[in-house]
Order: structure tokens, then C-alpha cells, then sequence
């Protein structure tokens, strides 16, 4: 069982003062620093690409957890990579051979993650875990922070547990969209151990009590 991380989401973030986020997110204690990157194609919005991840690893230390709801995210890895990611998760909607990327973000020396929107069943990881550090289950369909958790999402990180457990592997298993103190308590029995936490982190004064209880 891997200890809970939280990874605020800076997409919540003042976007005219990343500098401050960031000392927000070091000043919390979280481990993580997450960053939703969107293409307007993938999904319906638009944010920031490889100079954002540049700019925030100059400012932290911190495990960037980098996002890439892109279509053919394969055609950004190494920019990523050289840019300061330490994790890159790709969309396993957005690659046919999601396979042979996950192996290459993997031999670039970072953490391997593949996410699923809700419409995407668990079972289509099945062939995938042995490649992968992360899978990251949507809870809400992605482009826009500050959405409801879709409950029927937990079903599959239920499943996902299990499917790790009888693989024997110890990859995190990752939830984004819609998590605050009370769904992170059912997502945390459900199987996640990664909390993805984006308008909830943001909104709330006391982020260092938030982290310190989320990651009990
Ligand atoms: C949704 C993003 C999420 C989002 C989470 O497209 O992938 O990471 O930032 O934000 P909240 O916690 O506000 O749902
Ligand atoms: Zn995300």
C-alpha cells in the first residue's frame, strides 16, 4: 500500500501569479505539483505547455506532476522531459501505442503515468500495468477545474486496486477532478493513493491542515 500524496492542481491557480502558487504549494507541505496541460483539441480548453513547466522548475524542487490531456502526446515527450517533468501522464485515449511511450517516458528517467476519461473502462489498462509508475483515473471529465466528482468513477479505482493487487505491482493509483476533504475520504477507500486537488487546494486559507489530513 503506498502512502497518500496530494498534488495540487495548478490550474486553480491565480494564473498571473504562478510564482506565488508555487510557494503556496511548498509552503503546504504537498509533495506534488500538478499540471493540467490542454490542447483545445483533446479536451475543451486551453492552457500552457513546456515554458510553464520550464519556469515552475526553476522556482521548486517539488515532483512536477505533468498531465497531458494532448492528442498524440507522443509528439511532446521530450520536450517535456527536458523542460523539468518528473512524471508525464499521457491519455490512453490520446496514443494507439500508448505501450512504446510509456516505455519511453520511462527510459528518459521519469515516472510513467496513463489516465482514462470516465467513458473509459478500467479493463483497457489490463496490458498496461507493468509499463506504468501511475494510473490516473478522471472523476470528472476533463477541461475545466472546479467540477463534481462522478461517484460511479470510484467504482473503477476499486477495480484498479484489485487488478494491482492480483498483478502484484505497487504503481499509484491517481484521482483527478472534483476532490475535497469528503471525496478524498472515499476515494482513499476506494484505492487512490495520489489526490489530484485543484479548486479545493486553492480556496481553502489553511492548505497546510488540508495536505496534513488528506495524506493521513
Ligand atoms: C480537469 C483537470 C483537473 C483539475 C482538478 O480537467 O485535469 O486536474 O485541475 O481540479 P478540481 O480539483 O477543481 O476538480
Ligand atoms: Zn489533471
Amino acid at each position: 500500500m503506498n502512502e497518500t500524496i496530494v498534488s495540487p492542481s495548478i490550474l486553480s491557480a491565480d494564473f498571473s501569479d504562478f510564482g506565488g502558487a508555487v510557494r503556496e504549494i511548498e509552503a503546504s507541505g504537498a509533495p506534488y505539483l500538478h499540471m493540467d496541460v490542454m490542447d483545445g483539441s483533446f479536451v475543451p480548453n486551453l492552457t500552457f505547455g513546456p515554458p510553464l513547466v520550464r519556469a515552475i522548475r526553476k522556482k521548486t524542487k517539488v515532483f512536477l506532476d505533468v498531465h497531458l490531456m494532448i492528442v498524440q502526446p507522443s509528439r511532446f515527450i521530450n520536450e517535456f522531459a527536458r523542460a523539468g517533468a518528473d512524471g508525464i501522464t499521457i491519455h490512453y485515449e490520446a496514443e494507439v501505442h500508448s505501450q512504446k511511450y510509456l516505455t519511453e517516458i520511462r527510459g528518459l528517467g521519469l515516472k510513467a503515468g496513463v489516465a482514462i476519461v470516465p467513458a473509459t473502462p478500467v479493463s483497457a489498462l489490463e496490458e498496461l500495468l507493468p509499463f506504468i509508475d501511475m494510473a490516473l483515473i478522471m472523476t470528472v471529465n476533463p477541461g475545466f477545474g472546479g467540477q463534481e466528482l462522478i461517484p460511479e468513477c470510484l467504482e473503477k479505482v476499486k477495480k484498479l486496486a484489485e487488478m494491482r493487487e492480483a498483478a502484484g505491482l505497487n504503481f499509484r493509483i491517481s484521482v483527478d477532478g472534483g476532490i475535497n476533504e469528503k471525496t478524498a475520504e472515499i476515494a482513499k477507500k476506494a484505492g487512490a493513493d495520489t489526490l489530484v486537488i485543484g479548486s479545493a487546494f486553492f480556496s481553502n486559507p489553511d492548505k497546510q491542515g488540508l495536505i496534513k489530513r488528506l495524506q493521513c
